[in-house]
């Protein structure tokens, strides 16, 4: 086996160089956002330098230049996930926007009063509320299927929610409040025996794992764009070409019609249908110059890679007395949640910034994950393929520190 490369793309992240309050910056903060490498920053500011303009409109030189560089993104990322056409492939702000984008257009469409949809205990906030919005709007039923304590469904559990009332499955792929990784081939087959079409919330698994839509036979599958060493403020919806067709628009607007009229509008075909308005031209590019990136390391590598950290994590982790991990499921992706005794996480998030150490304190965007496991918080470190054993061991002395100052 190869030796992963990870002092040469360290050197491709020009943040990482920074120092924080005079020390190296450890940056363990990625589950909120990773940073991002030279690849997608040049790529931006050379599509603003010589190519900017607006896509789809002009027959100008720069607008066929931006259209072209903007549609090579899209396919860049059906390929990432191996979806089967660029047609299913829709530009969003994020995995939360496509969310709702579903929620709004599938589920006003097919949903109603007395029907069921189907979540998890472990989900973002983002596959929740948008969910309940719409059981709010139209009478439906969201169901929790339960984890156990280790942050694992409880399979049988969620099996004996699904019923003919079911009409969708919205599931997290990778929990990023527990790093727990659902069956979600499983989940997807399961539900396919029932005819109930499947969402998966790609947002925390997509940087760490490779994806194949077509294998998996999800229904749906979202993701943002800033997680995945891309721009913030672009994401991906994906979902089956026959689905989408048969989904009405999201936003009126520009970019997203056939013909206008003030009697009557038709809609452009896909994907433009749900890309109303002028997109985030400059970010989708630098997201397809994130997966070129991605896609030269190979995303198997950075997994195996990141699994040996997270290894390591955990099992130093185990030998600081006092700190409790939260989520320990046999599948799981680079994220250690933890707690200290008479530590409130807060405090652990900013005592370590002091060390030049950022990590995430709070809630994560789960409250039910907090309240099942009784803390209003925990502090949470989540790892990328630029992370070192030698930052985990900073990591791991920081705390220690600062158990013996609190202690
Ligand atoms: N959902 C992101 C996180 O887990 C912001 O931090």
């Amino acid at each position: 086996m190869t030796t992963f490369p990870v002092e040469r793309i360290r050197a491709d992240f020009p943040i990482l160089a920074e120092k924080i309050r005079n020390k190296p910056l450890v940056y363990l903060d990625n589950a909120a956002s990773c940073q991002k490498p030279n690849a997608v920053i040049d790529s931006i500011s050379e599509f603003y330098r010589h190519d900017y303009a607006n896509i789809h409109r002009g027959v100008h030189t720069l607008s066929v230049r931006a259209t072209d560089k903007y549609e090579a993104a899209r396919d860049k990322v059906r390929g990432f996930i191996n979806a089967a056409n660029t047609k299913e492939i829709i530009f969003v702000r994020g995995a939360t926007e496509a969310i709702n984008l579903v929620a709004q257009t599938f589920g006003k469409a097919n949903i109603k009063a007395g029907d069921e949809i189907v979540i998890t205990a472990m989900e973002h906030h983002s596959n929740i509320v948008p969910w309940q919005m719409l059981c709010e709007e139209t009478g439906a039923v969201l169901k929790v299927a339960p984890m156990n304590v280790q942050g694992e469904l409880i399979y049988p559990k969620f099996e004996a929610l699904l019923n003919t009332k079911t009409k969708l499955v919205a599931v997290v792929h990778m929990s990023n409040a527990l790093g727990s990784i659902n069956p979600v081939k499983q989940i997807i087959d399961t539900a396919h025996t029932k005819n109930i079409p499947v969402l998966l919330d790609g947002a925390q698994a997509i940087p760490h794992m490779p994806v194949d839509v077509q294998e998996l036979d999800c229904d749906f599958y979202v993701f943002s764009g800033h997680k995945l060493y891309g721009p913030s403020g672009v994401g991906v919806m994906y979902g089956k070409q026959a689905l989408l067709e048969a989904m009405p628009p999201y936003q009126g607007g520009g970019d997203m019609i056939r013909t206008v009229s003030f009697e009557k509008s038709t809609y452009a075909g896909l994907p433009h249908k749900f890309e109303a308005g002028t997109p985030a031209i400059a970010e989708v590019i630098g997201l397809g110059a994130a997966i070129d990136y991605l896609n030269e390391i190979g995303m198997a590598a950075i997994a195996e890679y990141e699994a040996k950290l997270l290894a390591y994590a955990t099992d130093q982790a185990k030998q600081i007395k006092g700190l409790k991990i939260i989520g320990e499921a046999h599948e799981k992706g680079a994220i250690l949640s933890f707690t200290l005794d008479h530590i409130h996480p807060h405090d652990i998030g900013t005592m370590l910034d002091s060390l030049g150490i950022a990590i995430r304190a709070g809630h994560h965007c789960a409250m039910p994950v907090m309240e099942f496991y009784g803390v209003p918080a925990t502090a949470r470190a989540s790892f990328a393929m630029y992370n070192t054993k030698e930052e985990i061991d900073v990591l791991m002395q920081g705390i220690t520190s600062l158990i013996e100052v609190f202690g």
